[in-house]
């Protein structure tokens, strides 16, 4: 059975109309990533990064997948193989496009994270800092978002699926934060196919066999198209 696996980055949801991070006038050109993005920040003002995260998560609630998110269900729906969507995003355009076999590896906006038991439970529209956990009773609610120096969530998983690649596909990713921008090598050393699909080439865009550069909503409904038609 053929695998095809594809990273997400912000670049996908970009025409939803949410930001990506590092555009010049992106959110880490506006808040301090050790402020709002790393289990430090968060000790030393929980208020701030509740807040920060609240304010993704009723963004993401008013944006709506694209065309982009929805060819990916698409494919998965219609190829005749294995499809393994791991997306760095924590919006849920994804699964509200359609997609089913998605890996959040740096977590998701709708789930709250108890850092004392680490119990996860739907997040209400707004988090507090010291909301108290359903299971535990700790006020030690958090976002379910994984922090600078944190470990991105089911690496065994996928680092397992990109061993039997035979198509890898990035689309939407700057290539900057490991360690999803060490899965073009993985996947090459497992001998798959690689493609970056982005506006411009990332930070490792040399890694990969092939590009395919313009906006997302026109560039992969037609690489979903070319894959259906086994091109
Ligand atoms: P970045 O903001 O670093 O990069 C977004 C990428 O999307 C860039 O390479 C853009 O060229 C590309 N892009 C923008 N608009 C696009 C469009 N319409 N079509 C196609 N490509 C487009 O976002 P990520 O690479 O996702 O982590 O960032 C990775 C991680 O860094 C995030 O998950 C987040 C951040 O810090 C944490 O917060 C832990």
């Amino acid at each position: 059975m053929s695998t095809i696996v594809i990273l997400t980055g912000a670049g996908i949801s970009a025409e939803s109309g949410l930001e990506t991070f590092r555009a010049d006038t992106g959110l880490w050109a506006k808040h301090r990533v050790e402020d709002v993005a790393t289990p430090e920040g968060f000790s030393r003002d929980p208020a701030l990064v509740t807040g920060f995260y609240n304010e993704r998560r009723r963004l993401a609630a008013a944006a709506r997948p694209n065309a982009a998110h929805r060819a990916l269900a698409r494919l998965e729906a219609e190829y005749d193989g294995e499809v393994l969507v791991v997306t760095q995003n924590v919006d849920d355009l994804h699964e509200r496009g359609g997609t089913q076999n998605l890996i959040h590896m740096h977590g998701g906006l709708n789930t709250a994270l108890c850092a004392a038991c680490d119990h996860r439970w739907p997040a209400p529209a707004k988090m507090h800092a010291g909301d108290a956990c359903p299971a535990c009773s700790a006020p030690a609610a958090r976002p379910d978002i994984v922090w600078f120096g944190e470990m991105p969530y089911q690496m065994d998983r996928i680092f397992d699926v990109l061993g039997r690649a035979h198509i890898f596909a990035a689309i939407g990713s700057s290539g900057n934060v490991y360690p999803a921008a060490g899965f073009v090598a993985e996947a090459a050393r497992a001998g798959a196919h690689t493609l970056e699909i982005n506006l411009e080439p990332s930070s490792v865009g040399a890694q990969f066999d092939e590009a395919l550069l313009g906006p997302a909503t026109q560039t992969v409904p037609a690489w979903v198209d070319s894959i259906l038609r086994g091109a």
